[in-house]
């Protein structure tokens, strides 16, 4: 298959490790080894002391799968299968899809989530959002609008890369409903749950409402551990279940033993690790809505529900690729522009998952003083 560029990992590569202040990462604060070492309890310490450094079990971890179910109502161990997150999305697309399918995606959003099945040769058509009342919506009749006889994928993303955008649990239900009234397979990715701000606001996983949904969850986001790069494909159907399982043989084969045992730590002290994360992203929002009080000839603030990212609108006359570069230059502080989600607006993205962000803040409005 020939692909084209991943502009996000392209423009990320350019600068995540040579511009000294990122504004616009997805993760949140990533833990150090010791910290999560830290929160281990004894089993976990034990398993990790002891570890054998051989191939680990294709499916994963059986110990991770089951505390991986715990966060789901009716996935079960063996509907679980361990991955990288972005390997997840590779496979499911290769598995779901033919070229020649329709697909529908949310749009703008992570690459490989409608890049592959174009690759694929599949015709992909966007779900776009709408701005109501300074929300960002995917309405559900822009959806129902956007299904043909030959649809055979519908892929979302919520909360929402990069808007931060989550439906209402009645708009998710009529998502569902749709897909199952029209036969569809769902790809749910839903790597940012378990980071909404009202806890009332979480959707159950795709996987728990419907039988030909696959979801994507991991710790790259909502647990802070994206190096460990462990993630998992969630499904009830069993069929696909075993495609998913054998096409892996061709990926990664199985996942490594140390991230397996991180990510096990991690999951067993999930509310201790979800609670710092929430305490920095909701520390981090105040400070951002004092900013866009401030600066609201400048921007246009849609405050997400969900997340630890967001898609502001730049209003400035010199367009938002100069300002994102002007930034970048001037300040070192990196922003991700509209351009490089193929997304034509004005719009950069904008994270706040860090715990520098005020610092990086600061700069911005340093340099906006100097434009
Ligand atoms: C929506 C979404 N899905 C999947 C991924 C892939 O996660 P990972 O980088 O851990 O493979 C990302 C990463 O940014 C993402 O934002």
């Amino acid at each position: 298959m020939k692909i084209q560029p991943f502009k996000l990992e392209r423009y990320f590569a350019q600068y995540e490790f040579s511009a000294p202040y990122l504004l616009s990462p997805s993760d949140c604060e990533p833990f150090t080894l010791k910290e999560l070492l830290a929160l281990a309890g004894p089993e976990t310490r034990k398993l990790w002391d002891n570890l054998w450094l051989g191939y680990t079990e294709s499916r994963g971890l059986p110990a991770l799968r089951e505390e991986a179910a715990a966060l789901y109502e009716h996935i079960t161990p063996e509907d679980l299968l361990i991955l990288t997150p972005e390997e997840g999305i590779f496979i499911a697309m290769n598995v779901l899809l033919n070229p020649g399918d329709h697909v529908i995606a949310t749009f703008p959003g992570y690459q490989s989530l409608y890049q592959l099945a174009e690759s694929l040769g599949c015709s992909v058509s966007r779900w776009m959002p709408r701005m109501q009342e300074s929300r960002v919506v995917f309405d559900v009749n822009d959806l129902e609008n956007l299904v043909r006889e030959d649809t055979r994928l519908l892929v979302f993303n919520f909360p929402h890369n990069p808007t931060g955008a989550l439906p209402t649990a009645e708009e998710y239900r009529r998502i569902l409903a749709l897909a199952e009234d029209r036969g569809l397979y769902v790809f749910s990715d839903e790597m940012y749950r378990f980071l909404e701000y009202d806890p009332r606001d979480r959707l159950p996983s795709a996987s728990d409402l419907y039988p030909n949904a696959v979801s994507l969850f991991g710790v790259s986001k909502s647990f802070a551990l994206p190096g460990l790069r462990i993630g998992w494909l969630a499904t009830r159907n069993q069929e696909v279940m075993a495609q998913l399982a054998s096409f892996k043989d061709y990926t990664t084969i199985c996942s490594s033993a140390p991230s397996e045992i991180l990510a096990l730590a991690a999951l067993r002290a999930r509310e201790q690790v979800l609670r710092r994360n929430l305490e920095i992203i909701g520390t981090n929002l105040n400070v951002l809505d004092n900013f866009f009080a401030q600066h609201a000839q400048t921007f246009r603030w849609a405050r997400p529900k969900a997340g630890t990212i967001a898609f502001p609108e730049y209003l400035g006359a010199q367009g938002v690729e100069a300002f994102c570069t002007g930034l970048v230059e001037k300040k070192g502080v990196m922003l991700v522009p509209a351009g490089v989600f193929d997304y034509t607006g004005q719009n950069f993205r904008l994270g706040f998952g860090r715990r520098n962000l005020p610092e990086a803040l600061a700069l911005l409005e340093e340099h906006l003083g100097q434009l």
